[in-house]
């Protein structure tokens, strides 16, 4: 089964999807809109082909979401995986991947989506928060959720501290997920 992986930035989601060591499909492509995201290289220290567009290139999103669509369909992708993309997935490429594109999360949404979910859950001084693995739709982090990880927050925790205890529990689950919603697909 094969692949992309959708990422604006670090990539350590990516990363932890290359490291798995019983991946149940092949990445194939890395789709990014930022020409400097460190996600780029790291496909590239794999043989990873790569895409990177510049959405002001296009005159719409549909422009672009179709471009990508053809790209993806060449190389027969099958699902999406979003880590870190940081923008919204319009109609076009909803309806063309309809049910194959998941999305990680750093909180348990419905609870603080959007930007900046760590520093909303701080803000908020609630006592846990989480990571979500849902499929996507039109909104922003409301489509429906298929797998979820309870982190208590400890008392005082630092932005980079919980960042780093959410990435920790991110880096096991997403792959877990994939190959979970891969292998129910038969
Ligand atoms: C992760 O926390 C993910 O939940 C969110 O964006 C972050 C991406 O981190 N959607 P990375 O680029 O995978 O390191």
């Amino acid at each position: 089964v094969r692949v992309a992986v959708f990422a604006s930035g670090t990539g350590s989601n990516f990363q932890a999807m290359l490291d798995a060591e019983n991946l149940a499909c092949d990445i194939v492509l890395l789709v990014s809109d930022k020409p400097n995201a460190p996600a780029i290289n790291k496909a590239k220290a794999h043989g990873i082909a790569t895409l990177v567009f510049d959405p002001k290139g296009f005159p719409s999103k549909q422009d672009y979401e179709s471009m990508l669509i053809e790209k993806l369909r060449a190389k027969s992708i099958r699902w999406i995986f979003l880590a870190g993309y940081m923008r919204i997935v319009g109609p076009t490429l909803l309806k063309a991947f309809e049910g194959r594109i998941v999305n990680i999360h750093p909180s348990l949404l419905p609870a603080f989506p959007g930007k900046d979910a760590i520093g909303q859950a701080i803000e908020a001084g609630v006592k846990k928060t989480g990571v979500t693995i849902h499929f996507i739709d039109e909104g922003i982090d409301t489509g429906p959720i298929i797998a979820q990880e309870e982190i208590s927050i400890p008392p005082a925790v630092s932005k980079e501290g919980l960042a780093q205890r959410i990435h920790r529990v991110e880096h096991q689950l997403y792959p877990k997920v994939i190959n979970q919603l891969i292998q129910s697909e038969g």
